[in-house]
């Protein structure tokens, strides 16, 4: 173990993986606190001014203070002196939908705050900042034993863990959170900074945050705003507390300027934010599964509801507004998905994993490591092929009964409800407040028509017992009925619900799930996860030259890179900026994706750009980096060289979503938004000139 410690902290700059021999950058997700030496090299030869310090420093304020984790999900940074923050529209949509109303639809008009006093509070939104990162191995893997089965081995490593997180030294508001890297061969301990008062401030209309929607969705070349603006307060102390009216604006250890020289071709682009997950360091055979099997399955059940839901979305403008955000979820993945077969194999990246197999395999032959590592590869080989078949009935019946249809959603929950009530009754009353909260929030936008005509559609993925008549007996479809199930004590609650048809159909599979689908997935996956790590391991090992990233963990990375085209297909070549141009020529009047609202067309007719067009003239509104992301980097900045905000990170480019298991710099693309297009929105579009005057506009390429 130590020596594979040491391994990490030395890793010269070589390659990702040595059958990739090519000297163009490559990917990788870094952790800020360890980038002296080869990252700092590697960056600077890309032309970055920035110092392994000025990211991350413990002792002074770094960029990495001006980083917030919104909640949990997204990404977000400070961008004034007085806690004003970005991240995307799609990150904030969630919050920006909890206030509006028909009277005051904030989704289709937008939202501004035009002083403090209209800045709107928001329940359980968060964002962390993390104050130090430090290595905890050791003491996690304190009393871990290689003769230890791995079941024991992974209770003593939550014990350690516990412990580490409890010991921690940390102001009494801080909070504190161990996390595995490397496959768990490593470990770190975070103190964070959580703020749990945090206002929305403002968000372009969903025509300029969400122009494109799915059409776009994964795409290039792309013109969305996808920014929303909130803010941070802080109590009378400059520190974290609860919502209170008294709470003042909070003033942030560091908050980025804002370059209004944006960018060129071959720009320096750090982008520096949360990245949710990847599995780089798969085996062929997994690769193989995920794309072969696995995506494919999931991607015919998602298609199978979004036929349905799609055809009923155009026809009736009540539903399609009830499952405007269904549906984008439902979307997302799927798009996605296919995009990331298409990448695998476009690149080949089957054959070259196997190819690299061969050569990590003579290399470990050489170095007469057989006999320690020489099962791996064909241990997973047998591993996954005994996996196959349940990951996939596993992921069905959570795509069938939680991500597409909701009557079988309604039951998943009760059937909890159930469970709840009997492990803990003598909570009774919060377990009834916790369905009836799952209740509403399904039927706030949920139509009976739609959600049977989908039941009918991905119920057979799942089971030959296709029984749509329950829709005509269920009481779950009504809400008013639904709720009354849970009216009574446990005992009349558990008995109604039994008797209710659309239950007494599911039970049995969400039993069956829960009771031998879902155990039998676990315990296969933890014997992988465990080969996983003796492989991540041995890759280290046999291999110590190449050049080694943790996969994500929604931990806070740097990834770094430059502005860069690609080219997707023969004879195609996506230039690596965009213009509101392109806005004008994808104009469809009234359209719900590709509408334009009448002041920016006059903006853009009178061509009253202010002080954020290019030099070209025209305002700049996405752009292509080479960044190594993922979902988690959405509301990521974009840093130039100097350690100015030039974007706001939002999406991939198709082809390239299989970065998440096989970045290639050839094609794999990640979109931002030009921070000019935000601040022209805000200014020009918006008025709220208030919150340009907070910020410091920068001049970076004019000194
Ligand atoms: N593809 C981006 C992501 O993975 C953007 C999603 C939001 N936009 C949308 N059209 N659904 O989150
Ligand atoms: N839109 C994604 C997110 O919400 C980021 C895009 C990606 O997966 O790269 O995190």
């Amino acid at each position: 173990m130590k020596r594979v410690l040491k391994l990490i902290r030395l890793i010269p700059v070589v390659l990702l993986f040595i059958v990739n021999q090519v000297n163009a950058q490559q990917g990788g997700m870094w952790i800020p606190s360890l980038l002296e030496g080869m990252n700092e090299t590697e960056m600077k030869s890309l032309g970055s001014q920035l110092s392994a310090k000025d990211i991350y420093d413990i002792n002074n304020s770094s960029l990495k203070d001006a980083i917030g984790h919104f909640n949990g999900g997204c990404t977000s940074e400070m961008i004034s002196p007085k806690g004003l923050i970005l991240t995307n529209h799609h990150c904030g949509f969630g919050q920006i939908q909890s206030h509006s109303s028909i009277e005051k639809d904030y989704l289709k008009n937008g939202f501004w705050a035009m002083s403090l006093d209209d800045e709107l509070p928001n329940e359980d939104l968060y964002v962390d900042f993390i104050v130090r990162i430090e290595d905890v191995t050791s003491a996690v893997l304190d009393n871990v034993e290689e003769t230890m089965t791995e079941e024991e081995k992974q209770i003593e490593i939550s014990k350690n863990i516990k412990s580490v997180e409890e010991a921690a030294k940390k102001e009494e508001w801080q909070k504190t959170k161990v996390k595995a890297f490397y496959k768990g061969n490593q470990y770190y301990l975070f103190i964070i900074d959580r703020f749990e008062d945090v206002r929305l401030v403002g968000a372009p209309p969903t025509s300029i945050g969400k122009f494109g929607s799915d059409t776009d969705n994964w795409m290039f070349p792309r013109h969305t705003g996808d920014f929303s603006v909130f803010r941070i307060y802080a109590d009378a102390n400059n520190r974290p507390a609860k919502y209170s009216k008294d709470n003042v604006p909070y003033q942030p250890k560091h908050f980025l300027p804002v370059s209004l020289d944006g960018v060129s071709e071959g720009d320096f682009t750090l982008v520096f934010g949360f990245p949710g997950r990847t599995d780089e360091y798969l085996p062929a055979v997994a690769i193989e599964h995920i794309t072969q099997e696995y995506n494919p399955s999931n991607i015919t059940i998602r298609e199978a509801a979004l036929k349905v839901i799609d055809a009923q979305m155009k026809i009736d403008d009540a539903v399609r507004i009830k499952y405007a955000s269904k549906q984008a979820r439902i979307a997302n993945a799927w798009k996605k998905w296919i995009g990331e077969n298409l990448g695998i194999e476009k690149t080949n990246a089957i054959e070259n994993r196997k190819a690299f197999e061969t050569t990590f395999t003579k290399a470990m032959k050489e170095k007469g490591l057989e006999e320690k590592y020489g099962h791996i590869l064909p241990q997973f080989n047998t591993l996954y092929k005994d996996f196959a078949e349940i990951n996939i009935k596993r992921r069905n019946f959570l795509e069938v009964f939680v991500v597409t249809n909701e009557l079988m959603k309604m039951t998943y929950r009760s059937y909890q409800l159930e469970n709840k009530i009997k492990e803990n009754p003598e909570e009774f009353e919060k377990h009834i407040a916790w369905i009836k909260g799952q209740l509403n929030g399904v039927h706030k936008n949920y139509d009976v028509n739609v959600d049977k005509a989908v039941f009918k559609s991905v119920m057979p993925y799942y089971t030959k017992d296709v029984d749509a008549s329950i829709y005509k007996k269920t009481a779950f479809t009504d809400l008013k009925s639904a709720l009354s199930l849970f009216n009574g004590n446990a005992k009349q609650v558990l008995k109604k619900l039994n008797n209710d048809a659309a239950y007494a159909y599911a039970k049995p599979m969400i039993n069956n799930y829960y009771k031998e689908v879902n155990v039998g997935y676990q315990d296969k996956k933890m014997h992988i996860d465990a080969l996983q790590k003796e492989y991540m391991h041995a890759l280290m090992d046999v291999l110590p030259q190449a050049r080694y990233f943790p996969d994500a963990n929604g931990t806070l990375r740097i990834t770094y890179g430059q502005v860069k085209g690609y080219s997707p297909r023969d004879g195609v070549y996506y230039n690596p900026v965009c213009y509101l141009e392109g806005v004008m020529e994808k104009y469809i009047p009234g359209d719900y994706e590709f509408d334009v609202p009448q002041k920016l067309q006059d903006l853009y007719n009178n061509k009253d750009y202010g002080q954020y067009a290019d030099t070209n003239g025209k305002v700049p509104v996405c752009f292509l980096g080479t960044n190594h992301t993922t979902g988690g980097n959405s509301g990521s900045p974009t840093i130039d060289a100097y350690g100015n905000l030039i974007g706001l990170n939002f999406d991939r480019v198709w082809e390239g979503t299989m970065s998440d298991m096989n970045y290639d710099p050839e094609i794999c693309r990640n979109i931002m938004v030009d921070l000019r297009y935000v601040l022209f929105i805000i200014d020009k579009y918006a008025g709220a000139t208030h919150l340009i005057d907070e910020m410091k506009l920068v001049h970076p390429k004019k000194k």
